[in-house]
């Protein structure tokens, strides 16, 4: 596990881009999937201003690690924010932006979607495999759509699952941990003194930190890292920065 711990959530966006640009550069196609939240976000926003160049976005295949069930131009939907953080302002084909369809039955979608990921990706053991996996941390210890109610989901047989929130109801198509433990990089980004209690658990292991579906993350086949603000790393013990 790397863990990166930065000054401010705008630290955390512009190394990050660094480091995505940085890992796309040597590859022919580079697979990822993106995640929503507020940190990727200003991701997208660093990346449009200052690494737009140094990225070929001919080469960067989109995908998402959850979407919500809403139809593309919802304010919640997560491919509506990416659309206007980073696909408006750069160019990119338009075939190697693979939404989740947020406004199809979620049944059929999460179907639909782990084909799509099992045709376009190269797989291991029948699993299909990410070059990065972006991933958020809600204050209740879930990563992307896997909510601690309904952790056994992790699990499923199936590579697209879903869920659903816990207060609002809403349904949600995220894709399994066997997808994100199989992929040869995952990347937490994580900010807020909000997580900071929920960090402290999943990173140092602590009791009853199972329950929460972040401590699972964990890529048998390649690197975790953790990119961190100061506030969300604060109750950390070895703070190593
Ligand atoms: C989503 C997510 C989710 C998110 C976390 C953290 O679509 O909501 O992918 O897993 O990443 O809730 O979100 P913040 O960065 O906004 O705290």
């Amino acid at each position: 596990m790397d863990l990166k711990i930065y000054k401010d959530k705008q630290e955390v966006a512009e190394q990050f881009s660094s480091y995505f640009a940085d890992k796309q550069k040597d590859k022919d196609a580079f697979y990822v999937a993106l995640s929503g939240g507020s940190t990727p976000k200003i991701v997208f926003d660093v990346l449009v201003e200052k690494f737009s160049d140094k990225v070929d976005w001919s080469k960067v295949h989109f995908y998402w690690g959850d979407e919500r069930c809403v139809s593309p131009t919802d304010d919640e939907s997560n491919y509506k924010m990416t659309v206007e953080h980073l696909f408006s302002k750069i160019k990119v084909p338009k075939e190697n932006i693979n939404r989740i369809l947020g406004e199809k039955s979620p049944e059929g979608e999460a179907l639909r979607y782990a084909n799509l990921l099992e045709m376009d990706l190269d797989r291991v053991e029948e699993v299909p495999q990410f070059d990065l996996v972006i991933l958020g941390m809600g204050d209740d210890g879930h990563t992307a759509s896997i909510f601690p109610h309904e952790i056994e989901l992790w699990d499923s047989e199936d590579h697209c699952v879903v869920a659903t929130h816990p207060d609002s109801g809403q349904k949600r198509v995220s894709i399994n941990g066997k997808v994100i433990n199989t992929a040869k990089e995952v990347a937490f980004l994580v900010t807020g003194a909000s997580k900071a209690e929920k960090v402290k658990a999943v990173v140092e292991k602590t009791e009853g930190s199972e329950a929460y579906p972040a401590s699972l993350v964990n890529p048998a086949l390649g690197n975790l890292l953790w990119f961190l603000d100061e506030a969300a790393a604060a109750r950390l013990n070895q703070n190593p920065s």
